[in-house]
C-alpha cells in the first residue's frame, strides 16, 4: 500500500477517489482550496499556485504517488490553476521521484478529427483546453507520469456538473439546448477512479485515453442522466445541433486502454442496466 496525495480532493472526481483509495488500504492525504469536504482520509487546505506551500506540502508529507485533479474547466482563476499547479507539482514529484497522475480532458482537441487515439496532437479552441493541453507538457517532463485523457464524468449516487446545471435552470423555467452534434464518451466515475487506481500503481508511463466505451452525443447522454434522477418538468429543453463554436466529435479511441487496463469502461447505458 502506497502514501497517495490527492490534489483536488473536493472536485466532483476526487469526492468519490478519496474515499475508494482509502478504502484499497492507501494512506491518502488530499487538498481542497475553497471547500473543505468531509471524507476519510487526511485532508488540507492548498492554494495550488503557491510553488512554496506546494513543496511544503509535499515535503511534509513524502507521498509515493500524487494524482492531480485539481484544476478543472470551473472558476475564475482556471487558467492560472492548471498551468501554475502542473509545474509546482511536476517539480515537487520530480524531486521525491514521486509517480504522478494528472488528469487530462478530451477538451484538449478542436473536435473535427476524431477518434483520437493517444499520439493525437493537442488542438485546443479555448482557454480551458489550451491550458489543458498546457499543461500536459508540463507533466511530460517528468518520466514517472501518467496523462489520463477523459471525458464527462457522471455517477448514479451524486449528480455530476452537467445535470446540476441542467436540473437547476429546467426549475427555474430557464430556456436550455442540448446540443445534438456534440459527441463524447462519458465515464462512469467508479470506473475512472478504479483505473486511476489501477495506474498509480502500475508501471505504464505515458498518455492513456481513460472513457466509457459507449459514445454518445451530449444530448443523448443529458437525457438518458435526466431520466435516471426523474427530472421534471423539461417543457424549456431545445434539442438541436451546435453552431460549432465548441468542440464537435471528441471521441477517444480506447484500444490502448482496453489492452493495458483491467478496469472496465462500461459505456452509459450498460451502467445505467446495472443501476436498475
Ligand atoms: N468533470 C468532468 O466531466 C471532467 C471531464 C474531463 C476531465 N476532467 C478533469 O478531472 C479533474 C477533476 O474535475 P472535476 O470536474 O471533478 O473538478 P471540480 O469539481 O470542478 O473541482 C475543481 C477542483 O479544483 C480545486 N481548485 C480550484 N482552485 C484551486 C487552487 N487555486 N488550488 C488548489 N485547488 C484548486 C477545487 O477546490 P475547492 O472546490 O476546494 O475550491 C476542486 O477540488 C480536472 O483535472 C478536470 O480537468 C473533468
Amino acid at each position: 500500500m502506497s502514501r497517495i496525495l490527492i490534489t483536488g480532493g473536493s472536485s466532483y472526481l476526487g469526492q468519490h477517489l478519496v474515499p475508494l483509495a482509502v478504502a484499497a488500504g492507501h494512506t491518502v492525504y488530499y487538498t481542497y482550496h475553497q471547500n473543505s469536504p468531509t471524507l476519510p482520509g487526511s485532508g488540507q487546505q492548498l492554494d495550488i499556485r503557491d510553488e512554496t506551500a506546494v513543496h511544503n506540502l509535499i515535503h511534509s508529507r513524502q507521498p509515493e504517488i500524487i494524482l492531480h485533479l485539481a484544476g478543472s474547466n470551473r472558476g475564475a482563476a482556471m487558467a492560472a490553476v492548471i498551468r501554475q499547479g502542473a509545474g509546482n507539482l511536476v517539480w515537487a514529484a520530480r524531486a521525491l521521484n514521486a509517480r504522478l497522475v494528472h488528469l487530462s480532458t478530451d477538451s484538449i482537441f478542436a473536435g473535427n478529427a476524431a477518434p483520437y487515439d493517444e499520439t493525437a496532437v493537442p488542438t485546443p479552441v479555448n482557454a480551458y483546453g489550451r491550458a489543458k493541453a498546457d499543461a500536459e507538457a508540463i507533466v511530460q517532463q517528468h518520466a514517472n507520469s501518467v496523462i489520463v485523457r477523459t471525458s464527462l464524468i457522471y455517477s448514479l449516487e451524486q449528480m455530476d456538473h452537467g445535470t446540476r446545471w441542467m436540473a437547476e435552470a429546467l426549475a427555474k423555467g430557464d430556456p436550455i439546448t442540448l446540443f445534438s452534434n456534440q459527441m463524447r464518451n462519458p465515464v462512469w466515475v467508479t470506473s475512472l477512479c478504479a483505473a486511476i487506481l489501477e495506474l498509480a500503481e502500475s508501471s505504464f508511463t505515458g498518455i492513456l485515453n481513460v472513457a466509457g466505451q459507449q459514445v454518445l452525443s451530449r444530448a443523448d447522454f443529458a437525457l438518458k442522466l435526466l431520466d435516471y434522477w426523474q427530472i421534471q418538468p423539461r417543457h424549456t429543453l431545445t434539442i438541436a445541433p451546435s453552431d460549432g463554436r465548441w468542440p464537435l466529435n471528441c471521441e477517444l479511441n480506447l484500444g490502448l486502454a482496453t489492452a493495458v487496463l483491467k478496469t472496465p469502461l462500461p459505456g452509459v447505458d450498460k451502467v445505467l442496466a446495472q443501476a436498475q
